[in-house]
């Protein structure tokens, strides 16, 4: 029996790619230049299954494609915005995503940038790189306490209560939280978080917001200029979920005006374009969406996805079906 015809939209872990190339007829994208919207509808005419990655638009008009062959996404990441799963239901396709194997090298990123924000230190390295320190003084660079502030969190899922963990039991932080969907007693016992009814709540409340909920139309902008005047004027915005939850522009503004004290960034609206004025202040740490970049983790991405094709190749249903 032939083997089912695969195509990797970009350069996957070289073992990854070795697996996918020993069990599948296996289109690989060996130059990473992102694809074009006629080259992944190609892919779905010509593919028994896409495997797309979070920057991969997955949108109504990519699944267009006819005659469609596909009949399998797995995509490469846990979220799941850049995929009209409507279309993709409609169309016939089956959809899975990576849940669970980042989460924890995502809250450690999360509290990286917080850390980073709060203590200037991605100021301090350009400083000292750039050789402009002149010696210890007491007045130099100070920046802000982490440990006993109050983290507010918005979204309860499974990356939030890895950095309410580490905030709460490394950094003796509080820990409140809004999440419409609210977890189990059982999956925050030990935390001592505290739930807000509303996003609102949290960011009056907070000295750090994080953002932790998926993107998407729920979402866009809850992150507004609404937002930003309500948080303290001494409170950090960290973002590794979705660019878009975030009115960047709303953020801009804000922190010209110092409504907030500084933005810890991994994730952006355009990616990957990141607005001019963020690039030039010191008070913002940007990173280009590094919270799942870790060898073991990119790995354990990739293997999720060949577990879940697998699954769908021999009839059963991906662990990690969405749709
Ligand atoms: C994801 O998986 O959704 C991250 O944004 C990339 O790791």
């Amino acid at each position: 029996m032939s083997k089912p015809k695969i195509v990797v939209t970009r350069r996957w872990p070289e073992q990854i790619e070795k697996i996918l190339t020993q069990k599948y007829d296996t289109q690989l994208n060996v130059d990473d230049v992102p694809m074009t919207v006629a080259e992944m509808q190609d892919a779905f005419r010509t593919a028994d299954a896409v495997l797309p990655t979070v920057s991969d638009k997955v949108d109504a008009e990519v699944l267009s494609a006819t005659p469609m062959k596909a009949k399998m996404i797995g995509s490469f990441g846990v979220g799941f915005n850049h995929i009209d799963l409507e279309a993709a239901k409609a169309a016939g396709l089956t959809v899975s995503n990576t849940p669970e194997v980042l989460t924890e090298c995502t809250a450690d990123l999360a509290m990286t940038l917080l850390l980073m924000v709060a203590r200037r230190t991605g100021e301090g390295e350009r400083h000292a790189r750039n050789k402009e320190w002149t010696g210890w003084r007491p007045t130099h660079m100070m920046g802000s306490s982490v440990h006993h502030k109050t983290l507010g969190l918005i979204g309860m899922g499974r990356i939030a209560r890895a950095v309410a963990a580490r905030a709460a039991h490394g950094f003796a932080m509080e820990i409140i939280y809004h999440d419409p969907f609210p977890p189990r007693k059982e999956d925050i016992a030990g935390l001592n978080a505290r739930q807000c009814n509303s996003p609102q709540e949290v960011f009056e409340q907070a000295d750090f917001v994080s953002v932790h909920c998926p993107g998407g139309k729920e979402t866009y902008h809850l992150i507004d200029a609404t937002a930003f005047a309500a948080m303290k004027p001494s409170a950090f915005l960290i973002n590794t979920a979705r660019g878009d939850i975030v009115d960047e522009q709303a953020l801009v503004v804000a922190l010209q005006k110092g409504e907030i004290a500084g933005a810890g960034l991994d994730v952006y609206e355009s990616e990957p374009r990141i607005s001019e004025p963020l690039l030039g202040m010191e008070n913002v740490v940007t990173l280009p969406h590094l919270g799942s970049a870790t060898v073991e983790t990119r790995l354990a991405m990739g293997m999720r996805v060949v577990e879940n094709i697998d699954a769908f190749f021999a009839g059963k249903t991906p662990r990690d079906k969405l749709v």
